[in-house]
């Protein structure tokens, strides 16, 4: 595991765009496993900014968005889609139909969850995961308990990650309740994972997930099993690496 605390806003972003758009060069047709949140953000940004001065191409790439909200229709403000969209896709050279966020308003979830692994399975592996990590240790929307779930599944939300993503809508009781996201063991079949961390109040989530012991109590700890791992870190979230 390769882990990297960068110095500034600036290094950080600069570092995951340079993994991304290194990908696209040795591998126009690359598969990208994207993640939303607040921490991809500026990447997506960097991203842009490059894709307009012709540094990076996502003509020929494909992306599998983690997860998705149950529930809010597909152009909610607050719906992964759109954000992806509003965030991303609107603004570089792909082809939508190339682009994939599970559909949180399928009439069949379970099914749907289904056929967006045989999508995975088809097209993948991932060469690229992005992701970002919860304060309890969740990756995608796994969250930690006695168990785990290897593919793409219906999950209910907990009351901290939806306390914490409570800022995004008019009050807690908008936030939905379940959401649809891709498993632990297809997070992990991605060729590479690069995990980004920006924050004093994750430090000790990403420290215990990196250096603790590797436990479903905290899903993203699993990282440690993975043989191709980038972490960056702010200056706050890798606080305790130094
Ligand atoms: C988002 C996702 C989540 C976030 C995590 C961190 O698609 O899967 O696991 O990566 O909740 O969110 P932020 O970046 O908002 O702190």
């Amino acid at each position: 595991m390769n882990i990297f605390i960068l110095r500034d806003e600036e290094q950080f972003v600069q570092t995951g765009a340079s993994l991304i758009s290194g990908l696209l060069h040795t591998n126009p047709r690359a598969t990208l496993g994207l993640a939303t949140g607040s921490t991809p953000i500026g990447l997506y940004a960097k991203l842009i900014e490059m894709n307009k001065q012709g540094l990076v191409s996502f003509s020929q790439a494909t992306t599998y968005n983690l997860d998705e909200y149950v529930g809010l229709p597909e152009n909610h403000p607050e719906s992964y889609r759109t954000f992806m969209n509003e965030k991303f896709f609107n603004h570089i050279d792909i082809q939508i139909e190339r682009t994939h966020v599970p559909n949180g308003n399928a009439a069949n979830l379970e099914e749907e969850c289904l056929n967006y692994d045989r999508m995975l399975e088809e097209h993948g592996p991932v060469d690229l995961q992005l992701l970002g990590i919860g304060h309890n240790g969740h990756i995608g929307f796994n969250e930690p308990g006695e168990s785990l779930t290897g593919g793409t599944h219906l999950v209910e939300l907990q009351e901290k990650t939806r306390t914490a993503n409570a800022r995004f809508f008019p009050s807690l009781d908008d936030v939905p309740t379940h959401a649809i996201t891709m498993g632990v063991a297809s997070i992990l079949k991605a060729r590479q994972i690069l995990l980004l961390v920006r924050g004093e109040d994750k430090a000790e989530i990403v420290h215990r997930a990196l250096k603790g012991p590797i436990t479903t109590e905290c899903p993203a700890s699993l990282l440690q099993c993975h043989s191709n791992v980038v972490v960056l870190l702010d200056q706050g979230a890798g606080r305790l690496f130094v």
